[in-house]
């Protein structure tokens, strides 16, 4: 008996150090920790449960007969963060070099089917080199069955990926349909064909970091939604977002403790928005001071920086937060704004996150780059998201809300439950000079009288009251005491319902 358990033992230690020493050193060498390594890190100390360790491939081409080590290249299982379930994958870069074989697959597989059966997170820790080439079409096989149920766990369960090292060809389409991708600077890259590929095909010559590194996809692509120093910095910040997450579509996120007075007044708000209408200020800093404790996690923080978008607590609550942001592009809307926080509305939306809008948005970017792009259609996309939500949306406008981008930021017709405005809100079609320079074209060439009507129009519409009369701001609050409105605002909204029609699915402009 005692020789079994100690074979147990062995087989174990075997497979714990995977590809084996000196590939354990070069993977420490390159600034990268090791699969294991990860996932202790990842998950609460002695939480992790392991599947499949012993799972080999089954291949017998090219000599692969001869080695067929255990695990077969992912560790796969589930623990906990801060004492909440998650499913967990994190693939061995030691062991052929991480890449995905038939097996291997189906290690994910199941633990992907669990995830969604019992209703908890899928976390993937991707550091691989594609397809198993020895395995040819069995790989892709395996690949498209790890696809499909990505898309089964759409909406159902959060699934974040984490990029440790390198995603490329067909294997970046499993990450990038799931909810978050985050990236490790230096050490991770993501593309669909490699700088060789790209040379012989178009000539340029580009490096692995520009083609796909970190910066390039939290800057430009904005295929990742953060990037981190290093693997230790990374998992840290995956436990902080999995904190503000539900573990699956049928609960509602975590309540957390806080030691934030939820009445907090902030005198400073009160002074926010400068005398002119022109001068631009930081909306985190309203961010900051609404969230309980200033706690911010921001997605997308690199990307068209012109709209803000993540998550904050009220009340120990989750709430995702959608705010113009003022220093950036005056805080317009364009396509690139629009796509990141449809993604992100539509997130909190699948997830019953309740959703926090700050507006101070001057309309949509002109220009024919923003028109042969098609901002109608990616503007479209905001519009859809906000008004197919039916999570509690209270919304504040702080200053400008104008045009169409009034009616898209969680405005009143779109379902919002609370629409607040500021005293210095400014809620009309344009702002008052290009209203007077069409209004009274006839008087252009006279400065004084536009002037004159410009103050005219000014009075009349640069402010909150007009849509206040109309219903449309169900009131005009002090910003200072904006947390205390907000915070109230979304306690009353705990056990809203509201259902859309019945439809298989919706057909949002793509
Ligand atoms: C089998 C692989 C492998 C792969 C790497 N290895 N990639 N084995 N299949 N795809 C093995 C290597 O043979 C080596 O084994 C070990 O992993 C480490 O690889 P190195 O090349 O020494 O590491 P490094 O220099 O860091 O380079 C990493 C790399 C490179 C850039 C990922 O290995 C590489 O280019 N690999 C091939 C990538 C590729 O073309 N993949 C297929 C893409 S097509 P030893 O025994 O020496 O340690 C694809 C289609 C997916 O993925 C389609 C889905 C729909």
């Amino acid at each position: 008996m005692k020789d079994i358990l100690q074979q147990l033992e062995e087989r174990r230690e075997v497979a714990r150090l995977g590809g084996g020493q000196r590939r354990i050193d070069s993977q420490h060498a390159k600034g990268k920790l090791t699969a294991r390594e990860r996932i202790e890190l990842l998950l609460d100390e002695g939480s992790f449960e392991e599947f499949d360790m012993f799972k080999t491939h089954r291949c017998t081409e090219f000599g692969m007969e001869e080695q067929r080590p255990a695990g077969d290249g992912v560790i796969t299982g589930w623990g906990t963060i801060n004492g909440r379930m998650v499913y967990v994958f994190s693939q061995d870069f030691t062991v052929f070099g991480g890449s995905l074989s038939e097996t291997h697959a189906q290690k994910i597989c199941k633990i992907q089917d669990m995830a969604i059966q019992n209703g908890a997170p899928i976390i993937g820790l991707n550091d691989s080199g594609g397809a198993r080439i020895q395995e040819g079409v069995d790989s892709l096989a395996g690949y498209a069955e790890v696809f499909q149920r990505n898309i089964m766990a759409s909406g159902v369960v959060p699934q974040i990926s984490v990029i440790m090292g390198p995603c490329a060809g067909g294997a970046v389409y499993s990450p990038a349909m799931t909810d978050f991708i985050f990236m490790v600077k230096d050490t991770s890259y993501m593309f669909v064909t490699g700088p060789d590929v790209v040379k012989t095909v178009t000539n340029e010559v580009v490096t692995a970091e520009e083609l796909g590194g970190a910066s390039t996809h939290t800057k430009k692509s904005s295929v990742a939604d953060g990037a981190f120093e290093n693997d230790v910095e990374a998992l840290a910040e995956v436990r902080r977002l999995v904190d503000f997450l539900p573990l699956n579509n049928r609960e509602k996120p975590p309540v957390r403790p806080f030691f934030d007075e939820p009445g907090r007044v902030e005198k400073s708000l009160d002074t926010l928005v400068p005398e002119n209408a022109n001068t631009p200020y930081d909306m985190k800093e309203l961010i900051a001071k609404i969230g309980d404790e200033g706690d911010f996690f921001e997605i997308q923080e690199d990307y068209a920086k012109n709209i803000i978008t993540g998550f904050m607590r009220l009340e120990g609550q989750t709430v995702g937060v959608v705010a113009n942001q003022p220093m950036v592009l005056a805080g317009c809307l364009d396509i690139d704004s629009s796509r990141k926080a449809a993604r992100f509305v539509r997130f909190c939306d699948c997830f019953e996150i309740p959703i926090l809008t700050l507006v101070d948005v001057p309309g949509f970017l002109p220009g024919t780059s923003q028109e042969y792009g098609g901002v109608i259609k990616h503007g479209a996309k905001l519009l859809f998201a906000y008004g197919e939500a039916t999570v509690p949306k209270v919304t504040v406008i702080t200053r400008k809300a104008y045009g169409g981008a009034y009616d898209v930021m969680a405005s009143k017709h779109l379902r919002g439950d609370f629409n607040y405005a500021w005293p210095t809100a400014e809620i009309a079609v344009m702002g008052a000079k290009g209203a007077t320079e069409i209004i009274h074209r006839a008087d252009l060439g006279d400065a004084e009288k536009i002037a004159a009507h410009t103050q005219d129009y000014e009075d009349r519409f640069a402010t909150p009251f007009v849509a206040a009369e109309r219903g449309f701001i169900d009131e005009v609050i002090m910003p200072q005491s904006t947390r205390k409105r907000v915070s109230r605002a979304f306690a009353s909204l705990r056990n809203k319902k509201l259902e859309n029609p019945w439809k298989k699915h919706d057909n949002i402009p793509l």
